[in-house]
């Protein structure tokens, strides 16, 4: 595996791949590496000549409040499970590689990024399409792979790579999970030992969500009302979000039909989770 810290050399690296004909499959990360991106890894390994991850904790998608200092941070460990699961070629470029002056230019992103995290977060979208956007013209690849439990962040992209015509394939792949349910993450390692205990009730209750709606509940308030309790009664995490729309446009809905999803965020004493479902109603 070749560890890449500048953005010219990586660009060399590319086309040099691409010259020979070989496909490109890119993981973007924040690092901090877990099942989740590794099974990324393992998706891009089996449709890709080459693998690309990045680890690239990028200031622009954290507000000022926001845990940007906090995000934990383990480049050895993640080489270690990077060159394990086979990745070509590890992407590690510094702040002031990637952002050597305050941008000039930005994306910002216009639609789907004003509910749910973009609500709580303003801001935060405009920085992850940046981003992504300025990565996606450094590795060229011919697919990325994203996780599902960011659910807006994939349906945000998709609007990015259709606006602005990336010849990039998204593919969004399933919540890995722990086996008590709480969705894998990076920040979990900054729950308190009793909120770990209690987190896999924001699981729970989605799937008693989901499970109601399987009995005929139709009314989006009443099922947002059933998780709130849930998380509230069994949890000391403050609900920051619970929402209920159409994916991936992320618009509210009339009545429950097509495909929804439900999405919740929760904040503990150092950190913010978030999860979803994503459900299918005739
Ligand atoms: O999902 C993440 O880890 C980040 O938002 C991403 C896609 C790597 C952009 O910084």
């Amino acid at each position: 595996m070749k560890v890449v810290t500048e953005i010219r050399a990586m660009q060399a690296e590319m086309i040099h791949q691409k010259k020979k004909g070989k496909s490109i499959g890119f993981v973007p990360t924040m690092g901090y590496l877990h099942e989740g991106h590794l099974t990324l890894v393992r998706n891009a390994r089996k449709e890709n000549d080459i693998v690309v991850m990045s680890i690239f904790v990028n200031p622009l998608q954290f507000g000022p409040t926001e845990d940007f200092a906090e995000y934990p941070r383990d480049f050895d460990r993640d080489c270690a499970l990077a060159e394990s699961e086979k990745v070509d070629y590890l992407f590690y470029p510094s702040v002031a590689e990637m952002y050597p002056n305050e941008p000039a230019v930005t994306v910002s992103v216009k639609d789907r990024s004003d509910v749910l995290c973009g609500k709580s977060r303003p801001g935060h979208f405009d920085g992850v399409a940046t981003v992504i956007t300025k990565l996606f013209h450094i590795v060229m690849p011919e697919r990325a792979y994203f996780g599902k439990k960011d659910a807006q962040q994939v349906a945000v992209l998709e609007g990015l790579v259709s606006d602005f015509n990336f010849p990039v394939e998204l593919v969004a792949v399933d919540i890995v999970r722990e086996q008590d349910g709480l969705a894998k993450s990076s920040r979990n390692v900054n729950l308190l030992p009793d909120e770990r205990q209690e987190a896999p009730i924001l699981y729970k209750s989605l799937q008693a969500a989901h499970q109601a709606i399987n009995e005929g509940e139709r009314n989006p308030s009443s099922l947002i009302q059933l998780i709130d309790d849930m998380i509230t009664n069994q949890s000391s995490g403050k609900i920051d979000y619970i929402g209920l729309l159409s994916y991936p446009q992320l618009k509210p809905l009339e009545e429950l039909t097509g495909r929804i999803i439900i999405a919740l965020a929760v904040k503990f004493s150092k950190v913010r989770l978030i999860d979803n479902v994503i459900i299918d109603i005739d």
